[in-house]
């Protein structure tokens, strides 16, 4: 039996497009969103005003014609953030959050911020503005573990930051732990976004059996007890919490390697299997929230006025194992299990 469910078109609040031959490949893949919030950790990152509305500028002419996708950007910011810059970056519209990478907790944040002190006049104009932080809550301490990172850098790092900013809003960007969600919960100007793959793998995925470099990102996926506490944030219908796939596509040689980097490429399969897992949950009335109403209501916006179909049949959803991007490869996310929902474009 056919089951249809028609939502709000969905936008995507955490997204790599990368740039050159890389963005030209996975930039199609996202086209069909609404909204996505741009991530700016390219090399050089993006860090002023002006280059967020150049990389904006090279993404729309990366789409193609006619497409529904409208880019957010988001500025990367330094110890050398200029809050000016920031205030006037966000008056333009050219920006609509900036992003909080720790120096050296992910890829390409070597720019990222080491000492928080450094960061407060930034912070506190933009909580003055209403401007977003989204934040990469990984601690970068050698000595913390890899696991314990986020729930170390809420007491350690966030929770001294929203104190001494009040009003700052901020998203914890990619929560993976129930100290994540249970945290979240716990205030107020505060969201969190959830990557599909995170609803879906838990670190068993990357380490049994054999080292597996495409369930690999950061921060990291933890045991399963903290992948079902997310999956119920997801499909609680609590508006704090909201997708952002944090689809990252890196070449298969850059991942498949000895030291190989962070990322799952998602774009092209993501609200299928998210439709996947809140069917499971028995949650599906609640899919519309997490996709296409609660991102937007956070960032002060309006739903998207056109709609999407995702339709259950019988035959699984197809997509590549892999894409191409200049000479390199890239392999989509494989989720493990078949999946049923198909997206029909309503528009
Ligand atoms: O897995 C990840 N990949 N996590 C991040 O924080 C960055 C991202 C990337 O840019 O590749
Ligand atoms: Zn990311």
């Amino acid at each position: 039996m056919n089951t249809k469910l028609r939502i709000r078109r969905p936008d995507d609040w955490h997204l790599h497009l990368r740039d050159r031959e890389m963005l030209a490949a996975v930039a199609p893949w996202s086209a069909g969103l609404g909204r996505a919030i741009i991530m700016p950790n390219l090399v050089p990152p993006v860090v002023t005003g002006a280059e967020a509305a150049a990389y904006r500028d090279r993404i729309l002419a990366a789409l193609p014609e006619n497409v529904t996708l409208r880019p957010l950007m988001t500025l990367y910011l330094t110890e050398a953030t200029d809050p000016a810059d920031v205030l006037a970056a966000h008056a333009q519209g050219i920006i609509a959050a900036v992003k909080l990478y720790p120096a050296g907790a992910t890829t390409n944040s070597a720019s990222g911020v080491r000492d928080f002190d450094r960061v407060r006049p930034v912070l506190e104009a933009m909580a003055g503005a209403g401007i977003p932080l989204c934040v990469h809550g990984e601690v970068t301490d050698p000595a913390v573990d890899i696991f314990d990172r986020e729930a170390v850098f809420i007491d350690r790092v966030l929770e001294p930051i929203r104190r001494a900013t009040p009003g700052l809003r901020v998203v914890m960007e990619h929560v993976t732990t129930a100290d994540g969600v249970a945290y979240v919960r716990s205030g107020d100007n505060i969201g969190a976004t959830i990557t599909t793959h995170h609803l879906v793998i838990n670190r068993n995925h990357i380490l049994v059996g054999g080292i597996r470099p495409h369930y690999y990102c950061l921060p990291v996926a933890k045991r399963e007890s903290h992948r079902l506490a997310l999956v119920e944030a997801a499909t609680s219908g609590d508006p704090r919490f909201f997708t952002g796939t944090d689809s990252a596509p890196h070449p298969d040689r850059a991942k498949e390697s000895a030291c190989g980097c962070a990322g799952c490429f998602t774009a092209p399969n993501w609200l299928q299997i998210c439709a996947h897992v809140f069917e499971q949950a028995g949650a599906l009335d609640r899919l519309e929230g997490f996709t296409s109403l609660h991102g937007a209501a956070f960032y002060g916006l309006d739903p998207n006025p056109d709609h999407i179909s995702l339709v259950r049949r019988d035959e699984p959803a197809r997509w590549p194992e892999r894409i191409t991007a200049g000479g390199e490869t890239v392999t989509v996310f494989d989720p493990g299990f078949p999946v049923h929902w198909h997206i029909e474009d309503d528009a």
